[in-house]
């Protein structure tokens, strides 16, 4: 009796070694890449598009265009409210520049 409760003793302890032993990943845990750069930019909409190409239409016959980047949404404020004007474009117009030259 006492020897079969030593043999089941073993053979659990061979038991829980081995399984142990095979619990261990094989696979080797691939380190994930950095994180990829968070875009900040705003994502091209067809609306941003139309501002894009009335911008780039209709406010370089006077002076070259501008980098959207030289001015802050504040500053672009009264900017495109007089150059829409001298540009004759409406105020749905000037909106769609407006936003465009401020997506970033
Ligand atoms: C009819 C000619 C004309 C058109 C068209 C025109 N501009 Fe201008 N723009 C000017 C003149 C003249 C100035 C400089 C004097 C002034 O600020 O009025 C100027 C200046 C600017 C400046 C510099 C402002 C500053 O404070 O330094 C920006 C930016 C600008 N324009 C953007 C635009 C945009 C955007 C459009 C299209 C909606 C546009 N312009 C269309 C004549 C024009």
């Amino acid at each position: 009796m006492k020897y079969k409760v030593l043999a089941l003793s073993v053979l659990a302890l061979i038991i829980y070694s081995c399984a142990s032993k095979s619990s261990v990943p094989t696979t080797e845990v691939k380190k994930t890449e950095p994180t990829a750069e968070v875009k900040i930019a705003t994502v091209m909409t067809p609306e941003l598009a139309e501002g894009k190409s009335l911008y780039e239409n209709n406010c370089a016959k006077c002076h070259k265009l501008y980098d959207p980047k030289d001015f802050s949404a504040e500053q672009w404020k009264p900017i495109v409210a007089s150059m829409q004007k001298k540009a004759h474009l409406d105020d749905a117009a000037g909106q769609k520049i407006y936003n465009y030259v401020t997506m970033n």
